[in-house]
């Protein structure tokens, strides 16, 4: 464990009360490098102010983009490009920086981009995304770990994408909405962060059709103007809501969701007993205070249950009496979680990809969050267990959740943010860590 910093939660409280759901991180990430393809203003609203998104933010500026905040939404302008590299003190941090790859090649007709850092679970190569750019003519060489990509006129052709890729498919997007030639997008991911960006650039004065399904057509344009755009809601953050309120038992009122991104989530945690009210167009009431039993989750691609809510599902269903089964088809090694859940008690088996769960009671722990969702998990985990949890690794956590424990406690929740904590010599069960009083911080995120 090296991070000092955690969330203190003492569980065993049925989360109860409204929660609003914040912007999609993983649009917004994207949307905000639209910004590259205008050197008119463009305005991104309700951004969640979120560690992955300051770092792309940095990227943008490092290259030569005005960035401001007005309140929640951020206004970016490229009104000249002063550089077309992403330095690797950023981009090591985050994978979806990447996708700048796109965008500038587009403005500039370059770009110099380090190999990804990101989340730590299994391989996450980007192979996919260097083909697409080769079949569209992109010159791309590999220069002391640096990839350099060049594109000599305007990209045209057709991409055929051997597995589905969210990154991929938007570097693609990014890489071709600007320019004057048509091309062919075959075997596109489904996601619905696809179509945001497909509309922004729309909106911008993109020709693209066909984004959220497999076949995507571009016709390139000369020019993209500036605008303002409003990200979908983060259907993982929802996720991530639905289950905690199911892993507490308690009853909760989501509002500002698209219902139609999260039926996958829903039709499961229907099949376990949670019963579900649609209060309106945008707002689920979730109440899982009937009894629950166990059900096999099997993350996959849109419209299935997202591997974002993998490990946040294996969390409440450790919560359920009976026997579940939980697989990831999209990362199938994002089990960083069970180690960390089973300090709680939680009994997982984990063989040959598959995690087999037998629901019980769980206690507080010190756990450490090795990536963004493992988090999520352990923070479902926490909510649900007697007494005290600490989990550490709580950059994780903020790469992704806002305003976190603010939000949980506004749910009836015992949580707060600590600082400068060192984990307990033996960290076990509930209780053994030092006094944290001094150290808490006000649950801001
Ligand atoms: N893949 C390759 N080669 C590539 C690209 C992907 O083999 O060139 C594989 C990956 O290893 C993985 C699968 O294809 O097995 C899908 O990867 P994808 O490219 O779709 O994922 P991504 O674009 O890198 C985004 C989200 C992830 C989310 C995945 C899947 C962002 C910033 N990240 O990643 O979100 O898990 O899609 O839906 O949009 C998170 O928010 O915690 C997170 C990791």
């Amino acid at each position: 464990m090296t991070s000092r910093n955690a969330l203190e939660i003492v569980g065993g409280t049925p989360l109860a009360g409204d929660v609003q759901v914040n912007a999609a991180k993983n649009s917004a990430l994207y949307l905000i490098l639209a910004s590259l393809l205008t050197d008119e203003p463009l305005v991104i609203e309700g951004v969640p102010r979120l560690s992955d998104v300051l770092i792309a933010l940095e990227i943008l500026e490092h290259v030569g983009v005005e960035v401001a905040w007005e309140g929640s939404d951020v206004r970016l302008h490229a009104r000249e490009l002063r550089a077309t590299s992403a330095p690797y003190r950023l981009v090591s941090k985050m994978r979806a920086s990447f996708v700048v790859m796109g965008a500038l090649l587009a403005r500039a007709g370059e770009a110099r981009i380090s190999m990804p850092g990101g989340c730590a679970f299994g391989p996450r190569p980007v192979d996919r995304h260097l083909k697409a750019f080769a079949a569209l003519g992109v010159e791309v060489s590999d220069d002391n770990g640096d990839f350099v990509a060049r594109r000599h006129g305007p990209l045209g052709g057709r991409v055929e994408f051997e597995a589905p890729t969210v990154g991929g498919t938007q570097n693609v997007l990014l890489a071709t909405a600007l320019g004057g030639r048509d091309v062919e997008i075959e075997n596109a991911a489904l996601e619905p962060e696809i179509a945001d960006l497909a509309d922004l650039l729309n909106h911008m004065g993109a020709r693209i059709e066909g984004a959220g399904t497999p076949f995507i057509r571009v016709q390139g344009v000369e020019r993209l103007g500036g605008g303002r755009f409003r990200p979908i809601p983060d259907r993982i953050e929802a996720g991530t809501f639905m289950l905690a309120a199911a892993a507490t038992r308690g009853d909760v009122t989501l509002r500002g969701i698209r219902p139609e991104h999260l039926g996958a989530v829903r039709d499961r945690l229907a099949e376990a007993g949670v019963r579900f009210v649609d209060v309106a167009r945008d707002a689920w009431r979730v109440d899982a205070t009937g009894e629950l039993s166990a059900v096999d989750v099997t993350a996959v691609e849109y419209p299935g249950v997202p591997t974002d809510l993998q490990a946040p599902f294996g969390a409440f269903l450790a919560t359920v009496p009976g026997v579940s089964v939980v697989r990831d088809r999209v990362y199938p090694d994002r089990f960083t979680h069970v180690a960390e859940l089973q300090r709680m008690g939680a009994r997982l088996e984990l063989a040959e990809r598959t995690l087999v769960v037998r629901g019980g009671p769980l206690h507080g722990a010190e756990v450490h969050a090795a990536d963004l969702r493992a988090g999520g998990a352990l923070v479902v985990a926490a909510l649900a267990a007697e007494g005290r949890t600490r989990v550490f690794g709580l950059e994780s956590i903020d790469r992704g959740y806002e305003r976190f424990a603010e939000r949980l406690s506004g749910l009836g929740a015992s949580v707060a943010r600590l600082s400068s904590v060192d984990p307990s010599p033996v960290a076990e069960a509930v209780g053994v860590a030092a006094d944290a009083s001094a150290a808490t911080v006000p649950a801001a995120g």
